[in-house]
């Protein structure tokens, strides 16, 4: 009787510690914050309608957007090599040939009026810290300003693709893949690794990336984290709210908060979630889970026959 107590006792206790203390350690641990769903309200309302063609001429103008950003699809090329950049700004500014289909209205208007309030990271950037964010705030062309960004976001509106037919690959380079590199597909900084046929030429790739690397470091104070095992190891909420959020969860981090629409967020974890679980292991796994099923079966048939064939007599 006594023992039955003490066993009360301490399943009671086991019972009380886990229901009250285990939600909240994990709640402290794995803190989670509420998705907001990619909208920026934060962010100015945009309310002009913007003029493509008036736009193209901002975008293209002196000290304006091409001064540092490719536009493939309108025939601009990079004023520098990746390299180069990355010691000027701290990351290749991305090409905008997708831009206008991966962004956020709102934020791309908040962006090119104050880069740094847009991504979220003007603690890094304050006056005391005499650090200017590499990407400059747009003065203004002499008329109305909101008008003036209304009319450049419609011109990369106007040169993007639909935003369906961009592909999880194309939304993980634009929106991380100048900060990220992600081993397991072979993506670098500076881009996709190409397979080398010397070994010379594939070692002076990877020094360069190195000193990109060491660029990044200094702009972000911290190398940005290879993300082939993320998407595992963190989970969909977390990977979604940090992507929208990342002050959020981790306060004071100098990830920005790319201002992606929920759409071409979703496809930028696509991607990180096949990476580090391609769908040929996927396919690979589910006939291997066949072929385990079949197995036990005919096991089970034979081990009963079996018994049958041993018990026969016994009865
Ligand atoms: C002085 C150079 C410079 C100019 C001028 C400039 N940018 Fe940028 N831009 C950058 C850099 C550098 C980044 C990357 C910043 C980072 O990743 O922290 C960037 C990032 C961006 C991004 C990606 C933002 C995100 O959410 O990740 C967009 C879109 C963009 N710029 C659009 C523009 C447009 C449109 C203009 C013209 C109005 C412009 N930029 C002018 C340097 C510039
Ligand atoms: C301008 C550079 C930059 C860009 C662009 C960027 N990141 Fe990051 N990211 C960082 C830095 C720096 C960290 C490290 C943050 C820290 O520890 O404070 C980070 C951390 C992360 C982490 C790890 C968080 C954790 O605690 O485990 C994830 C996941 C991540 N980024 C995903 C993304 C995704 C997805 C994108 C594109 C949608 C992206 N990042 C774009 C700079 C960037």
């Amino acid at each position: 009787m006594k023992e039955l107590k003490i066993l009360a006792v301490v399943v009671f206790f086991s019972l009380a510690v886990y229901i009250l203390v285990e939600p909240i350690a994990h709640g402290v641990m794995h803190k989670t914050i509420d998705k907001q769903g990619f909208a920026y309200k934060d962010l100015p309302d945009v309310n002009k309608k913007g003029d493509a063609t008036r736009g193209k001429d901002l975008v293209m103008g002196a000290g304006a957007c091409t001064g540092c950003h490719s536009i493939e699809v309108a025939g601009i090329a990079p004023t520098m090599d990746a390299l180069t950049a990355s010691s000027s700004y701290g990351v290749v500014p991305p090409d905008l040939s997708i831009a206008g289909a991966i962004y956020d209205e709102r934020f791309l208007h908040a962006l090119i009026k104050n880069p740094a309030k847009a991504l979220d990271v003007e603690h890094k950037f304050t006056p005391d810290s005499g650090k200017m964010h590499p990407m400059s705030s747009f003065g203004g062309a002499g008329g109305d300003i909101d008008q003036e960004i209304a009319d450049m976001v419609a011109y990369l509106k106007s040169i993007a693709p639909d935003s369906a037919s961009v592909t999880p690959t194309q939304a993980f380079e634009n929106a991380c893949g100048r900060c990220h590199e992600v081993r397991y597909t072979n993506w670098t900084q500076m881009g996709e690794k190409p397979k080398f046929k010397k070994e010379r030429d594939s070692l002076i790739y990877d020094a360069n990336v190195l000193d990109y690397q060491d660029n990044l470091k200094k702009y972000m104070g911290k190398l940005p984290p290879d993300l082939s095992m993320k998407y595992g190891a963190r989970g969909e909420q977390f990977m979604s709210t940090f992507v929208e959020n990342p002050q959020g969860l981790l306060h004071g981090t100098s990830m920005p908060r790319v201002g992606l629409n929920a759409e071409s967020a979703e496809k930028t974890l696509q991607y990180l979630h096949d990476s580090y679980e391609p769908q040929a292991m996927r396919e690979e796994r589910d006939r291997t889970g066949l072929w385990v099923m079949g197995f036990l079966l005919i096991l089970a048939s034979v081990a009963y026959l079996w018994k049958r064939e041993v018990w026969k007599d016994l009865h």
